[in-house]
């Protein structure tokens, strides 16, 4: 399988990515074609609501969405979100990434892609992950992805805390699992 794994944090060796390297590990050990996408490192613009696109077509904007991951996304069998948790949501980057699939809605839900959230918060509380679940299934639910898990890094808010938390394995069982 195809796995695309969509980051965003700023802290290139940060908590998230830290997970994501684990979920990385385990995809690959068992033979998943791995690629990596870094939307901090990017220029990936808000969607203008223009609606151009008729939600399936060519988007007005030249930018790393339109140009490198739209065709990403369209040859990857599955997509990893990869996230620390900003005032209890996605960071606006990586929100900015779902807002684009707007351009190519149509096409994106014929074809039932598999999915997966990684998140990580320096909270350990019950509701610090309420919204950034809450979205990720109703995403999946409205874009025809199919759920294939969830690792919710509660208490992860540094890398040495990350380091030493259940989530590193989780996330590469996870990536391991995936079939
Ligand atoms: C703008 C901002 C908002 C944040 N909001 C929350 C929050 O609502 N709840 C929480 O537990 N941690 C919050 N954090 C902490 C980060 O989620 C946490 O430190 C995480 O480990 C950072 O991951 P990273 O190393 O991958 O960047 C916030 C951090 C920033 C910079």
């Amino acid at each position: 399988m195809r796995i695309l794994v969509i980051k965003s944090s700023g802290n290139k060796n940060g908590s998230s990515n830290m997970i994501a390297d684990e979920f990385i590990r385990g995809a690959t050990e068992s033979g998943h074609a791995v690629t990596e996408f870094d939307v901090m490192r990017k220029d990936i613009r808000p969607c203008l609501g223009c609606n151009h696109c008729g939600m399936d077509g060519d988007c007005v904007q030249q930018d790393d969405f339109e140009n490198d991951l739209k065709w990403q996304i369209r040859e990857a069998d599955m997509l990893v979100f990869v996230m620390p948790v900003y005032y209890y949501n996605w960071p606006a980057q990586l929100k900015n990434v779902v807002d684009r699939f707007y351009s190519f809605t149509m096409e994106l839900t014929r074809m039932h892609k598999k999915a997966a959230l990684l998140a990580v918060a320096w909270d350990d509380t019950k509701t610090v992950f309420t919204i950034t679940q809450a979205y990720f299934q109703t995403i999946c639910d409205y874009m025809e992805f199919e759920n294939v898990g969830i690792v919710l890094g509660g208490g992860c808010g540094t890398p040495e805390l990350t380091s030493k938390s259940p989530y590193m394995q989780e996330a590469y069982e996870l990536g391991r699992n995936v079939k």
